[in-house]
């Protein structure tokens, strides 16, 4: 029996948190600058804040990408959105700020963008995190050509996922790679399992798409390891190297 693989309409390449290095991550100033250098699909991290807006950021905590401290969890979005998310990156990005996924829906779908949300929750706000982004997700790209691929760490959130929209196209995103990857990839009905690219070899990618889905490898900074990636068929790659690594090279 043949094994057909899962739909996948998207770029091989995608800018790791919106902008790589080269801007702050996950902030619209760093997507301007992924898609000054060609990128055509960000990876982007949600979750919501205190008073349940969703918002982009990776950490939990405020410290390393603000000039704020201590949880998210515990700021409306009002407190979020005067923070400056830009300066720890460098002088020139001062002044950018946190946006809202639905800011980032408006911004990459007039340029013909595409999205992974990837759902970070807060701690201990997993499920509705996912049902939130989910939800988010089917209003905001209703009209879109190409919906946006949501994936987690979170199983838990992956699960709410796709009970709130089953139609929004999922990946299971892994630190280590499972013995029983295929069963979690039925039991969330996947499109894709997300892995360390340290993980790769030939064989698992002959493995996954064997058993019918794709394969996207994070986070790929050296040029060598991305084309050979790239050549084994990894399905795409996430990379910080948005101008070492090009989409059009
Ligand atoms: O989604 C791929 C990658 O972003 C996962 O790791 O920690 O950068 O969100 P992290
Ligand atoms: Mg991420």
């Amino acid at each position: 029996m043949t094994t057909s693989l899962s739909p996948w309409p998207y770029p091989r390449l995608i800018a790791h948190r919106g902008g790589g290095r080269l801007a702050p991550e996950n902030t619209l100033a760093g997507m301007r600058a992924g898609f000054e250098h060609g990128y055509r699909m960000f990876e982007y991290d949600v979750k919501l804040s205190k008073d349940d807006v969703l918002i982009l950021l990776h950490d939990d905590d405020l410290d390393r990408t603000t000039n704020g401290q201590g949880p998210a969890a515990a700021r409306t979005y009002a407190e979020l959105a005067a923070l400056d998310a830009g300066a720890w990156h460098s002088p020139a990005f001062a002044g950018a700020r946190i946006p809202t996924l639905q800011e980032v829906a408006r911004y990459t779908i007039e340029q013909g963008i595409a999205s992974n949300v990837e759902i970070k929750p807060c701690p201990g706000r997993e499920m509705e995190t996912g049902t939130a982004v989910a939800l988010a997700v089917r209003e905001l790209w209703r009209d879109a050509p190409v919906p946006p691929l949501l994936s987690s760490f979170s199983e838990a959130a992956l699960t709410a996922a796709h009970v709130a929209a089953p139609q929004i196209p999922r990946a299971l995103l892994v630190e280590k790679i499972p013995t029983d990857w295929r069963d979690r990839l039925v039991q969330h009905d996947c499109a894709g399992l997300n892995v360390n690219q340290k993980d790769v070899t030939p064989a698992l990618v002959q493995s996954v798409h064997a058993a019918g889905y794709r394969l996207a490898a994070w986070t790929v900074n050296d040029p060598a390891r991305a084309r050979q990636l790239l050549d084994w068929g990894v399905d795409a790659i996430f990379t910080d190297e948005l101008a070492a690594i090009r989409p059009d090279a």
